[in-house]
């Protein structure tokens, strides 16, 4: 009989410490890692090309152009404008917390940030430049070729501008929203609908397929699950086509990256033709499309509430 009262003892004991020290909630989704710790010097150097238009072939446009951190990581349009003084075809995704998605780019046609560095630099849309003249203006420049030296053994080369805008970009993480706060166990942090919000995101099953540290980001699936989305929304493109473009599978027509949640308060217009130009229409058309499901009155405002508990910082400040 002692034991059991030792051990009671004991149980509230271990009670109150874990409350005191608010233990992470055993939850689907998870908050951030940690921001990896990289060589600063290659980091430095990231940062610096990915705000320099010497990347584009005619000196206009920078990484930071269309991927702004005062804005998300993207830019408030439907279409960024691209080289050629052209609207792009996609809406342009932020670059926060892109390192922690599967595949780049909506249809997921490159897996790496190196990658996708590759392809924005030669893209005759983007930045329409070539590598021997990128590799030529870095290397002509002193400040760049000095430093380069010190991050890199070999100096300026095409893979070292690559891996160091990839550095860079895996710096952007956005930690503590209020939902990681939390998460991490601070559930006084969200109000009674926010909370409400969440528990709905996982009953209507948003989070069948937006999941996992960057809620989203880690599948593939078809836009239009059950009903038409590109039919009915119109203008059907090449690009509509998704995953299809890089498979030629018939079971890749519309399918593309589930896109994070992350900071999506903060990135308007949605969707990978930009058509949701607010967060109620994006979510409304999810129940329709991908959930094929009426949702109950509130709900959209409830999941609208808890998607913008997912806006983080950057720099210490929020989003
Ligand atoms: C003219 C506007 C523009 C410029 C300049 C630009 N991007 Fe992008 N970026 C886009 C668009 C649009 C997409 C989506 C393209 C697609 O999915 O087919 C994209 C996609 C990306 C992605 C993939 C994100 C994801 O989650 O899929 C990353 C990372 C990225 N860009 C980084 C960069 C870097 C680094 C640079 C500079 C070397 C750069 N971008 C320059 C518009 C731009
Ligand atoms: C069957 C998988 C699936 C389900 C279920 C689903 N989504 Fe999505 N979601 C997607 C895909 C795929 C996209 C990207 C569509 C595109 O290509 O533009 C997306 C896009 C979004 C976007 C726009 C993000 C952006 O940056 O453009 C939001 C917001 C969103 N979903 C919220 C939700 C909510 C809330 C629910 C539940 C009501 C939900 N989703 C259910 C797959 C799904």
């Amino acid at each position: 009989m002692a034991s059991s009262g030792l051990l009671l003892a004991l149980g509230l004991f271990v009670g109150v410490s874990v409350a005191a020290r608010a233990a992470p909630l055993d939850e689907p989704l998870k908050p951030l890692p940690p921001i990896p710790a990289l060589d600063s010097k290659r980091v430095q150097l990231g940062l610096r090309l990915f705000n320099d238009p010497r990347l584009s072939v005619n000196n206009t446009l920078s990484c930071a152009s269309c991927h702004r951190l005062d804005k998300g990581g993207a830019d408030d349009k439907q279409f960024s404008t691209g080289i050629d003084g052209k609207l792009l075809e996609v809406n342009t995704p932020t670059v926060l917390n892109a390192s922690l998605n599967f595949h780049q780019f909506w249809d997921g046609r490159v897996e790496t940030l190196e990658e996708q560095a590759h392809l924005v630099v030669i893209s005759p849309t983007e930045m329409g430049s070539t590598w021997e003249s990128v590799v030529k203006r870095i290397a002509d420049d002193p400040g760049y070729a000095k430093d380069f030296k010190a991050a890199y053994p070999d100096g300026v080369t095409a893979p070292n501008i690559q891996g160091a805008l990839a550095d860079y970009e895996r710096t952007l993480q956005t930690p503590n929203s209020r939902f990681d706060q939390y998460l991490l166990g601070n559930t006084d942090i969200l109000t009674p609908r926010e909370k409400f919000g969440y528990q709905r995101f996982k009953e209507y099953g948003c989070i069948a397929c937006h999941q996992g540290v960057n809620i989203g980001g880690n599948m593939f699936q078809k836009f239009g699950v059950m009903g038409d989305y590109i039919a009915d929304r119109g203008n059907p493109t090449r690009a509509d086509e998704g995953r299809f473009n890089v498979t030629g599978d018939e079971a890749d027509r519309q399918v593309f990256k589930v896109p994070s949640l992350r900071n999506v308060a903060m990135t308007a217009p949605y969707f990978h033709k930009g058509s949701a130009p607010t967060l109620e229409n994006a979510v409304e058309v999810m129940f329709k499309y991908q959930l094929g499901r009426e949702p109950q009155k509130n709900d959209t405002q409830l999941i609208v509430e808890f998607l913008k508990t997912l806006t983080g910082e950057w720099e210490g400040k929020p989003q």
